[in-house]
């Protein structure tokens, strides 16, 4: 099906199900240990043998030589998997870095052997006994010192944006601020770490495994193994949390799969916590600079943001997105450029791009409204635009922006916020207040589904889309109930199996939108041959309460089942609205903070997020993805960082002990308020991701608050007590 005409009616809009507050459906057996993630698929592990990874301690170098003789003697061992008798192994498509190091190392910790053995135990214990020898040879780990061996002319037009005269008009503005911020290495850091059980039938290769995109991990792994893509099945039902870390194939899928294939069993393995941080993937840290120019009335006349990162394979973080949509200005520049590091290799973060580049755009703002005497509110309003700044013909499908502001500051109470700061203190703390704006995009991508209606009246939903703990099954059982207008538990919802048509995935804040659009799809297919069976048709068409009505007639649903079950199955693909209309989702936030005047100790006090993102489908849901943004947010802020060892290039820190992120304790109170807002051009269901606009925003709304209690500026994250004293 084709969605390129924004429909102004359709079956969704009766709202019985799909908008309603839904706990997950999924929730009981999360809840209750029963929902098995990739290592505990107990059943298909029947028999399996266990992997340890054993990373480099080397950087960039080679691997001189590894004396397997002992290890290989050692209890349990089963075999031993290194580059060496690995085979040819290509590169994926997401991820580029190899999974096996040999003869060259690409980073720290990159996999070197795979020890398999009876039990975990023994595969840990065997992998100790290898010594593998390194030639290391010399890194560029520092981004500072890269940057500067960059050239500053001529970046890659592709990287780059122009509009008017930047350079004229940021040298004749009233008003400037020009500042340079940093943002560090992040990690994901979630819950599950990387994880595969593999096995193999003959030529035809098992995973599951912990992925957020089930089509991108069989592509990827066909490519690295050389096998057809149709002789890969992936199987990722559960998946504890992925923020853009689980987007493809790494070291854990890649492993497992050689290794069952040598020993002729399936193979579990997980990655190592201490792995995860450098054997992974991560947010690359950021240097950008910010110039914004405006009239001595507060309207942004120049907007120039130039950003320097690491490599995502050779590509940037692209930390200038937000700065060429967000606000008006008829002169613009922005700049990414790249620095081959030989760090782990980065990749997607939530809200890549925006998360970064919104760090340093809105402490640049709130700077500019510090010196043009403005509330910092009221300069985002007058700022505003209703089209795409860089394509004046484009407009904005839908743009709450400054709603969100005014109904946040009105909530939040942000007219106690002092001007002065560091003027309010209640005995030790000194209080202040804090906003930002808010901006993710809100794509589509095409996402198909199959549904099966029972004889007994119950629904079956089956794509390979994922649930990464964001509450997938349960808007796709809301929509398809809606759809065929039964209750919610009459539908099942199954998930993350490659032989499940193909769904979007999750990614990019497109997951909701997309999938929910493919069910919505594969329901009207299956409508056409339920009304057809039933012998009714028109366009008032109605299927409610288990019934089917049609002029004036009316027919029990089961009915068109009572010879047997049928199926629908369909896509949803896009034609070029994306073309016509700038699609984001947008929101504000406002952060309170207290600052111990001694001791610098910071403590959030609340957090409020306001949202525009067309139809919430789940609100309960929906709050959940964006409290758990701000407080990704908070980390940001005050905590996350990668902590590089410039001389040895790694990241030191990589465990949950030295990666800190933040903790109920760290978080009082949050309160979301989601603008109401359809649509129409963002598919069927007129609705958008927030699973990545919540995060956008928060650290710098956290900085400015900070700003106001200490009337210190901190341009450099995370934001800790001592860059306050
Ligand atoms: Mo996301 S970082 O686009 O999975």
């Amino acid at each position: 099906m084709k969605f390129d005409t924004p429909a102004i009616r359709n079956p969704i809009d009766r709202l019985k199900v799909v908008g309603k507050a839904t706990t997950r459906i999924d929730g009981p057996r999360k809840t209750t240990g029963t929902a098995p993630y990739a290592y505990e698929q107990h059943d298909a592990a029947k028999g399996a043998a266990y992997g340890y990874v054993l990373g480099a301690s080397i950087a960039k170098g080679r691997i001189a030589g590894i004396d397997l003789t002992v290890a290989r003697a050692a209890p349990g061992v089963l075999a031993i998997i290194t580059a060496e008798d690995a085979g040819r192994l290509d590169v994926g498509g997401f991820y580029v870095a190899r999974a096996l190091a040999g003869p060259e190392v690409a980073h720290y910790h990159q996999a070197v052997a795979l020890v398999v053995a009876e039990t975990f135990e023994q595969a840990r214990a065997a992998a100790a006994l290898l010594r593998p020898r390194y030639t290391a040879t010399e890194g560029a780990f520092d981004l500072h010192v890269e940057k500067d061996k960059l050239p500053t002319v001529k970046p890659d037009p592709k990287l780059s944006s122009s509009v008017g005269d930047f350079d004229g008009a940021f040298a004749q503005a009233e008003i400037t601020v020009d500042a340079t911020y940093t943002t560090p290495d992040q990690s994901h850091a979630m819950l599950e770490p990387h994880a595969t059980i593999a096995m193999w039938n003959g030529d035809k290769l098992t995973l599951h495994t912990a992925i957020q995109l089930v089509s991108w991990g069989v592509r990827d792994i066909a490519k690295i193994l050389g096998i057809p893509k149709k002789n890969v099945r992936i199987v990722a039902p559960y998946i504890g949390g992925g923020f853009g870390g689980k987007g493809s194939i790494l070291s854990d899928a890649v492993l497992a799969a050689l290794a069952a294939r040598r020993i002729g069993r399936p193979v579990k393995v997980t990655l190592q916590r201490p792995l995860m941080f450098n054997n992974t993937t991560h947010r690359a840290a950021t240097i950008q600079r910010i110039r914004l120019g405006a009239t001595r009335a507060g309207k942004l006349t120049a907007i120039g943001h130039e950003s320097w990162s690491g490599n995502l394979g050779d590509r940037p973080e692209t930390s200038t997105a937000p700065t060429r949509l967000l606000y008006a200005g008829a002169n613009r520049m922005t700049r990414l450029q790249v620095a081959h590091l030989d760090l782990p290799e980065a990749s997607a973060m939530r809200a890549p791009g925006e998360m970064p580049g919104m760090m340093a755009l809105e402490i640049a703002m709130d700077e500019l409204a510090e010196k043009l005497g403005m509330d910092p509110v009221a300069l985002r309003v007058l700022n505003d635009t209703q089209v795409d700044p860089e394509s004046p013909d484009k407009p904005y499908s839908q743009r709450q922006l400054v709603a969100c502001l005014e109904r946040g500051a009105e909530h939040f109470g942000w007219n106690l916020r002092s001007v002065k700061p560091a003027s309010r203190r209640e005995g030790r703390w000194l209080i202040g207040l804090g906003t930002a704006s808010a901006i993710r995009g809100a794509p589509v991508v095409k996402s198909a589904a199959r549904v099966r209606l029972s004889k007994s009246g119950n629904l079956t939903v089956e794509t390979d889309m994922t649930d990464i703990g964001t509450g997938t099954y349960t808007i796709l059982a809301q929509t398809a109930a809606e759809m065929l207008g039964v209750e919610l538990s009459k539908v099942t919802v199954l998930l993350g199996d490659s032989r499940f048509p193909q769904g979007a995935g999750s990614g990019g804040q497109f997951g909701a939108a997309s999938s929910t659009a493919g069910v919505y799809a594969a329901c009207v297919k299956l409508r056409e041959q339920v009304a057809a069976r039933l012998g009714l048709s028109g366009v008032d068409i109605e299927f409610a309460n288990g019934r089917v009505r049609a002029g004036g007639n009316s027919r029990p649903l089961t009915d068109a089942v009572a010879a047997g079950e049928l199926v629908g199955e369909d896509a949803m693909e896009y034609g070029d609205l994306s073309k016509k209309y700038a699609q984001q989702t947008f929101g504000a936030h406002f952060v309170e903070v207290a600052v111990d005047a001694d001791t610098g100790e910071i403590r959030i006090r609340r957090m409020l997020a306001v949202c525009a993102a067309g139809r919430i489908l789940n609100p309960m849901a929906a709050r959940s993805q964006i409290i758990g943004s701000m407080t990704m947010g908070a980390g940001a802020a005050l905590m996350e960082d990668l902590v590089v060892d410039k001389r040895a290039g790694f990241f030191v820190n990589h465990d949950l002990a030295g990666y800190e992120v933040p903790v109920h304790a760290d978080i009082p109170h949050q309160e979301v308020i989601f603008l109401d807002e359809v649509d129409a051009t963002a598919g069927p269901l007129k609705a958008k991701g927030v699973g990545e606009l919540g995060i956008t925003g928060v650290p710098a709304a956290i900085s400015n608050a900070l700003y106001n209690a200490t009337g210190v500026r901190v341009r450099d994250y995370p934001i800790t007590l001592d860059k306050l004293l």
